[in-house]
């Protein structure tokens, strides 16, 4: 697997049944994380990926890896015919790489991508919808993700994208998600107004493990969405974890997000976004609802109510 030290693909490593190699540029050993070999490989050059694809042992290769600091992205936006930069790289490039080998040597490939290839408008989406054609109208981090889904479909291997958006999980320290981060801010009191205008449908991390694992071991190819199948907001989703994690109702002040200005840095974000699911369902893949995920991840922080 590719990205094992990330935020949602540290989740699969640790619950994952099945036996897992891994290679990136971080050990994930070094972080307590348990794989049976670990290779280094740099994402960005896809002669490589593309090699070290074709000679892991395994049957499956799934890629959790991406650059992912989407505001940081923005200033790698291009208009040119032949984008370069590290999130092109790795969020592009490197899908196709992996395709690529896996085509060559016969392996099932997982590709994580998100609802940021959509443009927001129209959500939520469902899993045949079409990727947004333009990427003036989407952050350059969503058009990267969207190119590395099209390049890795068009490289011919036996392919199953999994979309997720906004994961959240009990604990990860290297990284605070959405749901860590109101928790902090509002222990701190320094929580900002929450988007009471953006729909989203937040993916509960331990959902992504058992979708990756039931893909792998049936090799079912297609577009996957790993989401809560029910739409929330921001702000709606702060008030609810808040009050459960107190005790007690809280006041969340109502935020409203706007298209950024072209050229500010700022990465526009899908308003009217979200994912509908379907076929990972229709597998028996366990998708929560935001509100019981929101219980789940207290509880596993011990302090379920
Ligand atoms: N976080 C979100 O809100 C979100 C939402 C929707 C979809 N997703 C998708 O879910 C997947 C996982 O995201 P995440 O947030 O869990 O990721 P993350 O925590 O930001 O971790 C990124 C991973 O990519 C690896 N990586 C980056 N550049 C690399 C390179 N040049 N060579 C080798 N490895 C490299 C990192 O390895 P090192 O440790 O070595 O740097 C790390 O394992 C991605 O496909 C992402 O697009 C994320």
């Amino acid at each position: 697997m590719l990205g094992a030290t990330s935020l949602v693909g540290s989740e699969f490593v640790a619950s994952s049944r099945l036996g897992l190699s891994a290679a990136g540029r971080a050990d994930p050993r070094a972080v307590g994380l348990r794989v049976e070999r670990f290779d280094r490989l740099d994402l960005s050059d896809p002669a490589e990926v593309e090699r070290h694809v074709r000679s892991a042992p395994e049957p499956a290769v799934v890629n959790f890896a991406a650059r992912t600091d989407v505001d940081a992205i923005e200033r790698e936006r291009s208009e040119s015919t032949t984008p370069s930069g590290p999130a092109w790289a790795v969020n592009t490039l490197a899908p196709e790489a992996v395709a690529r080998g896996a085509r060559k040597a016969g392996k099932f490939f997982v590709q994580l991508s998100t609802d940021f290839v959509f443009d927001g408008t129209r959500g939520p989406y469902g899993e045949d919808a079409p990727r947004s054609p333009l990427s003036t109208r989407m952050s350059w981090y969503g058009w990267t993700k969207s190119e590395g889904e099209r390049r890795a479909s068009g490289a011919g291997a036996d392919l199953a994208v999994v979309r997720i958006s906004y994961p959240y999980r009990a604990a990860f320290a290297p990284k605070l998600d959405f749901a860590r981060w109101m928790l902090a801010r509002h222990r701190d009191g320094t929580l900002p107004p929450l988007y009471a205008n953006q729909q989203i449908s937040p993916t509960w991390v331990p959902d992504v493990t058992g979708a990756v694992e039931t893909l792998v071991l049936r090799r079912a190819p297609g577009v996957f969405h790993v989401a809560s199948p029910e739409l929330t907001t921001p702000w709606e989703f702060g008030l609810e974890l808040l009050a459960h994690a107190r005790g007690s109702a809280v006041e969340v002040e109502r935020g409203t997000l706007v298209e950024p200005v072209p050229g500010s840095g700022v990465a526009p974000r899908p308003i009217r976004g979200g994912l509908a699911p379907g076929r990972a369902q229709r597998l028996g893949v366990r998708l929560t609802p935001w509100r019981l995920g929101i219980r789940e991840l207290l509880s596993a922080q011990g302090r379920g109510r």
